[in-house]
């Protein structure tokens, strides 16, 4: 989707991967400073790991204490520092690393506008409480939510996700365990239904979708995992994580270049690429 991007906005610049051992990430980014690229992506595990190893950390990466974006800036002597992107002529003679997190916002922007829905208000259920469930629920909260449930096998780690939305958001009615009432929302944020035969990510005999009018899932690949296909059965109106990962990608773009991102054709770009060209 970036490289497409790229193309698209003129830009000759490349985006590639790299493998890293999470051992030797320090030494990859002080190799990124000293080839002074334009910016990274990070992704797990080394969005915890990077936190100490950047100069600058923006607030978004504060508040979730995770950087999957770095943009990397330039100074001549004691001057300003500027994005990368403007010393195309003569280098920098110093250069920082800016960590950022586009991950958190993304999760939003897909649910509300890939299910056509407005958070505040709803009433949401979560499943799964690891870091995409912890970041899913507290930014649903922040979003203005009336009330969350969260649910995950390990029940303290709900527990203690909900004692932190309760804390930080004290308007959101926060409750762990399944929901008796209707639910607007159902998002599934456990990892259930990435590998073929994959249990329902929720307990069949104490909650359905048939309680729920829209249903999330943060995973993109498959496409329709069982949880999706069951919930569309049932009624709900549904949507993959294809969106929080386009999302995150333009954000983190925009970042880098300064400019919009191009977004229908970064969409398109990795429905190809994830789904096949049909
Ligand atoms: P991520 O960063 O993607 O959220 P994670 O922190 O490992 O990854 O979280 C995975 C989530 O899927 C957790 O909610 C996990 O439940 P536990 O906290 O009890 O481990 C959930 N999960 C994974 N395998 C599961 C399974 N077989 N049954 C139920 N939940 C499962």
């Amino acid at each position: 989707m970036h490289n497409a991007a790229l193309r698209q906005l003129g830009l000759d610049w490349r985006y590639l991967a790299f493998d890293v051992h999470p051992d030797k990430l320090r030494e990859a980014l002080e190799g990124c400073r000293a080839m002074k690229f334009l910016g990274i992506n990070l992704t797990v595990p080394h969005k915890l790991i990077a936190m100490p190893f950047m100069d600058v950390l923006d607030a978004s990466a504060r508040e979730w204490g995770a950087v999957n974006t770095v943009a990397l800036e330039g100074r001549m002597g004691e001057g300003d520092w500027k994005p990368m992107r403007e010393f195309e002529q003569t280098p920098p003679t110093d250069v920082r690393l800016c960590g950022y997190n586009t991950d958190a916002d993304a999760v939003i922007r897909s649910v509300s506008e890939d299910l056509g829905c407005v958070l505040r208000g709803l009433k949401v259920l979560v499943l799964g409480a690891g870091g995409a469930g912890r970041v899913a629920a507290l930014k649903l909260a922040s979003g203005g939510v009336a009330s969350l449930y969260l649910v995950n096998r390990t029940v303290s780690k709900a527990q203690e996700v909900a004692d932190e939305a309760a804390r930080r958001f004290p308007g959101v009615q926060v409750h762990v365990g399944y929901p008796s009432e209707r639910m607007d929302l159902v998002l599934n944020a456990t990892s259930l239904g990435l590998r073929s035969g994959d249990p329902l990510p929720y307990d069949a005999a104490q909650w359905s979708p048939r309680q729920a009018s829209l249903a999330y899932d943060m995973i993109y690949r498959p496409a329709e995992t069982p949880f999706l296909r069951q919930a569309k059965a049932e009624g709900c109106r549904v949507a993959n994580g294809l969106g929080m990962l386009l999302y995150q990608g333009a954000k983190a773009l925009e970042i880098w270049s300064g400019r919009p991102a191009p977004i229908d054709l970064m969409r398109q770009a990795l429905v190809n690429h994830i789904y096949g060209e049909s």
